[in-house]
């Protein structure tokens, strides 16, 4: 029987975990961990994940901080903004939410940002440091959550081949980077392939461990999953719905009926890799504050 991937219940473990250790740090040490959102404009998906972030701090005893900027906000007042958070010592994570407006260079923010504080993992500093497999770094949400899935459901991991299908900066490289580490939750064979490879089914059919980072719907089906596979898709695509045109569906990257024929264990979407990303946050934010505060103590 093919395991359903229940991300929502793991999503929600680590959530209990955040919270148990978020309790504790207040009772012994009088600390709240502090997480900044930053949001500019008012794109309707991203108010909503930024929405959700505040909810998810609330429940797990983190101080969320919610900075709304109007859509003209010069790259100037967003820096000083930045600037003012990274000396606030309040506030342990700051996220900027994604995408910003076109005037705003996105690099020159994400380097702004503390690295210490960069709960996102996308400064330059903690790429480095993900690279070369020091422990002390932040590393990107959806791809911790991707490691946590992968390694409750594939371990043991030493040696399998996990083969990604997608290359962005914010899932594929990292993923493929956190996993190929000589580390007892990682340890794998990594494969990248991508829009560039003749026939992707070539490399998704070697895969022990298949992670699917697309942005497309339909990228893999059965035939190009190896009986027993555990697969992760972390795909999210609105799509019409079938019954009724005026109404939208998500669906992930995989066929998944087809696949989940073929596979020991996949994520539906939604209720897959979603859920994981926002629990990952509050785990990073709790990182990025248990570091901030050995530092001073
Ligand atoms: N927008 C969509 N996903 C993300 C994310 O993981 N981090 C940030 N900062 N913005 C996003």
């Amino acid at each position: 029987m093919t395991v359903i991937i229940d991300g929502k219940k793991v999503a929600e473990d680590i959530r209990r975990q955040v919270r148990e250790e978020a309790a504790r740090l207040k009772e012994s040490q009088s600390i709240v961990p502090g997480l900044a959102v930053v949001l500019v404009g008012e794109d309707p998906a991203s108010q909503a994940y930024v929405r959700m972030k505040g909810k998810g701090c609330e429940e797990v005893g983190i101080r969320s901080l919610q900075h709304r900027l109007g859509a003209q906000t010069t790259q100037g007042e967003l820096l000083s903004l930045i600037g003012e958070l990274n000396r606030n010592g309040e506030v342990h994570g700051i996220l900027v939410q994604l995408p910003l407006p076109a005037h705003i260079d996105e690099k020159s923010v994400i380097n702004a940002i503390d690295p210490a504080k960069d709960v996102d993992g996308f400064h330059p500093v903690n790429v480095g440091k993900m690279v070369i497999g020091e422990e002390d770094g932040m590393l990107p949400c959806t791809p911790l959550g991707c490691q946590e899935l992968i390694a409750r459901y594939a371990s043991p991991l030493g040696g399998k081949h996990l083969v990604i299908v997608g290359r962005s900066n914010i899932v594929g490289k990292p993923l493929a980077n956190m996993m190929v580490q000589k580390q007892p939750r990682a340890n794998c064979v990594v494969t990248v392939c991508h829009t560039a490879a003749a026939d992707i089914g070539y490399f998704t059919r070697q895969a022990d461990i298949l992670v699917v980072a697309a942005g497309r719907p339909g990228t893999v089906s059965a035939s190009m999953v190896k009986e027993g596979a555990v697969i992760i898709d972390v795909g999210s695509n609105r799509v019409p719905h079938p019954d009724d045109p005026s109404r939208s569906r998500f669906v992930g990257d995989v066929d998944f009926e087809g696949v989940s024929r073929v596979a020991t264990a996949i994520t539906p979407v939604p209720g897959g890799v979603g859920p994981m990303t926002i629990a990952m946050l509050l785990k990073n934010t709790m990182k990025a504050c248990g570091l901030q505060t050995a530092v001073s103590r």
